[in-house]
């Protein structure tokens, strides 16, 4: 399968380096983003949450060499204009944040790609995959998103506790800060978001709860969801609180069956029982690992704690559908 990234920020640069961890790099045969390719080679070269690649990327006429494979990089604002079908690719991860409606994900597919893979949730017209829920659901849809760091990280937690009837369940999302904030007070739309990314605890909306209702209609209007977002670069803590119609009789009870969950989930979901901070979860390729100390039965309530690292396990989904879309060719 031949695999196109357009848009080289935080996500499509992290999956670069899944691919190229995973030896699958050979994978990735062109690549879109609005930055000149000086700045795409330094970027992929040096990262400051994940360090120096360890191998030495080389500019060439057309595009990149990274050890004896070379990469097409182009520099189009249109999806329409990235020469996807001259490159004969099958499918595009779009990673820009900017063209996330079914329309400009359909100038994807005129440019000759076969399927679009949208990395954040989009709107309804849109399917929404999540490996540990309904990734088996995929009717082979051309455009298809597979949801954002967020809804992976906490989707797969309220499938585990389905056996006990969640009625509500309460979501605030501490978050690292994203290029979507400011690192000075600045000009920004929204206005929470003008202020210093690295100097505040910043309280903003998010849309998780739509997401998290579109796979569990069952919970239709009782999913509540912000996100708190911190001062460090990545690494996100899930607070979780679910109101259980069929609550474990005790906070042990409740460990063991996300222990059993875990068995069968063990690539998405991790139960820990160290005492980690957010650093501790950095390059955890899962989407999830559910803090043991922290799981606390209350009358019908519980609340779980939830570590993910939002760049590392997500980028790892995406290479867990490129190898899913490499066997259904
Ligand atoms: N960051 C996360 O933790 C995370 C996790 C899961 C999903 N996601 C989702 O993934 C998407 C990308 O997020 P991100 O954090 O990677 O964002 P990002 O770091 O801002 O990266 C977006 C990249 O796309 C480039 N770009 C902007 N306009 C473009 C255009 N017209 N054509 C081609 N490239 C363009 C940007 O260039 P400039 O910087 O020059 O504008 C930037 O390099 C978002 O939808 C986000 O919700 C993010």
């Amino acid at each position: 399968m031949k695999l196109g990234i357009n848009g080289m920020g935080r996500i499509g640069r992290t999956f670069f380096r899944v691919l190229w961890q995973n030896k699958a790099l050979e994978q990735l045969k062109v690549i879109n983003d609005i930055m000149p390719k000086t700045h795409l080679i330094y970027l992929l070269q040096y990262d400051t949450v994940r360090g120096n690649l360890g191998v030495k990327i080389n500019e060439t006429a057309g595009g990149i060499e990274v050890n004896g494979h070379t990469i097409e990089v182009h520099q189009h604002d249109r999806p329409e204009n990235i020469p996807w079908g001259k490159a004969q690719v099958d499918t595009v991860v779009e990673a820009t944040g900017i063209f996330t409606k079914k329309a400009d994900l359909e100038a994807h597919l005129r440019a000759g790609v076969k399927r679009c893979l949208l990395t954040t949730s989009g709107g309804t017209d849109i399917p929404l995959y999540i490996e540990g829920v309904n990734e088996a659901d995929y009717q082979k849809e051309k455009i298809f998103s597979i949801g954002s760091c967020t809804v992976n990280g906490t989707a797969p937690l309220v499938k585990a506790l389905q056996d006990f009837s969640p009625r509500s369940l309460y979501v605030n999302v501490i978050h690292a800060y994203s290029s979507r904030q400011n690192i000075l007070d600045s000009y920004y739309p929204e206005l929470r978001r003008t202020r210093a990314a690295a100097d505040n605890i910043i309280p903003l909306h998010i849309n998780l709860d739509l997401s998290l209702q579109r796979l569990f209609p069952g919970m239709k209007d009782h999913i509540s969801s912000i996100t708190s977002r911190v001062p460090v670069p990545c690494g996100v803590l899930a607070d979780m609180t679910f109101m259980l119609a069929t609550p474990p009789a005790s906070s042990a009870q409740m460990v063991e069956h996300l222990k059993q969950k875990q068995q069968q989930m063990a690539r998405i979901m991790q139960v820990t029982h160290d005492p980690i901070v957010s650093s501790d979860i950095i390059n955890d390729p899962h989407s999830l690992t559910i803090d043991g100390e922290f799981v606390q039965v209350m009358d019908n309530h519980v609340k779980l704690m939830v570590w993910f690292d939002n760049e590392w396990g997500f980028s790892n989904r995406l290479y867990d559908w490129s190898n899913r879309l490499n066997n259904i060719e």
